[in-house]
């Protein structure tokens, strides 16, 4: 979080919101479904693409506040299985502005030690994007900060698909067969589990991604639209984060023994 301050102005929006964080209570991995580009550009008459072109700042903002914040993983859902159904050419803007993101951003990645990964179907995608991808990756191999994620022609049952047809055909035994086989089959099996997951644009639903991680992700949905996120919003989410009681199925340990007692009285 040293990182952080140092960028921050002191008595600042985002300065007042980071001193109201607990650093030893930072989430390791956050997840974000990078929601409401085209409502933003609708909402300026503009077409779809350039709430997409204006999204790009977005996660140059985000990217840069999760590694000052000292955050393990970031995963961003990029790219759909199904978003391959929107007209070619919102498709191929998409490709393009990655392409331009990850050309452009290579010098910021390394500056900020963040080391680039993917999941998804990355076969899938146009072969132009897969080179740039391959390169941005390599490049940041031997980074130790950040770890950062896109999800591209990705979905959470794509995932659990391909997870299945591995576990089938490295031959294991049924019988021995548990969660750790899968956890080791996911694309993310490298990664701590999402401990938060943002959605931006208000929209309350999944949309298929990361279904067997976030089994007991803390889960909070910002109004803003992505192309208006910006540090303030992540530091926003990381307190509603923190405000959050995770009991992942068992009780608070201290609570329950103080209401065993009274109940005992
Ligand atoms: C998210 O914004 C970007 C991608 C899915 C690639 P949308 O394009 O889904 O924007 P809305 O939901 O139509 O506003
Ligand atoms: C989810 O957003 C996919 C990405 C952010 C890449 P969508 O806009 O595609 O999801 P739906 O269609 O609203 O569920
Ligand atoms: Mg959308």
């Amino acid at each position: 979080m040293t990182e952080l301050f140092a960028a921050l102005k002191p008595g600042s929006e985002e300065w007042l919101l980071a001193t109201s964080l607990d650093p030893a209570r930072l989430p390791r991995h956050i997840a974000v479904i990078m929601d409401g580009n085209g409502r933003w550009a609708k909402e300026r008459r503009l077409p779809r693409i350039a709430g997409h072109k204006s999204g790009v700042d977005s996660v140059r903002n985000i990217v840069e506040s999760a590694a000052r914040l000292g955050i393990e993983a970031l995963t961003l859902y990029a790219f759909s299985t199904e978003n391959w159904k929107r007209p070619s050419l919102e498709v191929e803007a998409l490709f393009r502005l990655l392409r331009l993101y990850l050309h452009s951003e290579l010098a910021t990645l390394m500056k900020n030690n963040v080391r680039l990964g993917a999941i998804g179907r990355i076969s899938g995608l146009p072969s132009g994007v897969q080179k740039e991808l391959q390169h941005v990756i390599d490049l940041t191999a031997s980074n130790t900060g950040l770890r950062l994620n896109l999800a591209l022609n990705y979905s959470g049952r794509t995932e659990l698909v391909d997870a299945v047809k591995s576990i089938v055909a490295s031959g294991i035994p049924p019988a021995q067969i548990n969660e750790d086989t899968i956890e080791r089959a996911l694309y993310t099996s490298a990664l701590p589990e999402p401990d938060l997951l943002i959605r931006t644009s208000g929209e309350m639903r999944i949309s298929n991604f990361l279904l067997w991680q976030i089994a007991y992700t803390e889960l909070v949905v910002s109004p803003t639209l992505w192309p208006d996120f910006r540090c303030r919003h992540l530091l926003e989410a990381l307190l509603e984060f923190q405000r959050r009681e995770r009991r992942f199925g068992g009780v608070e340990a201290a609570k329950e023994e103080a209401q065993v007692d009274l109940a005992l009285r």
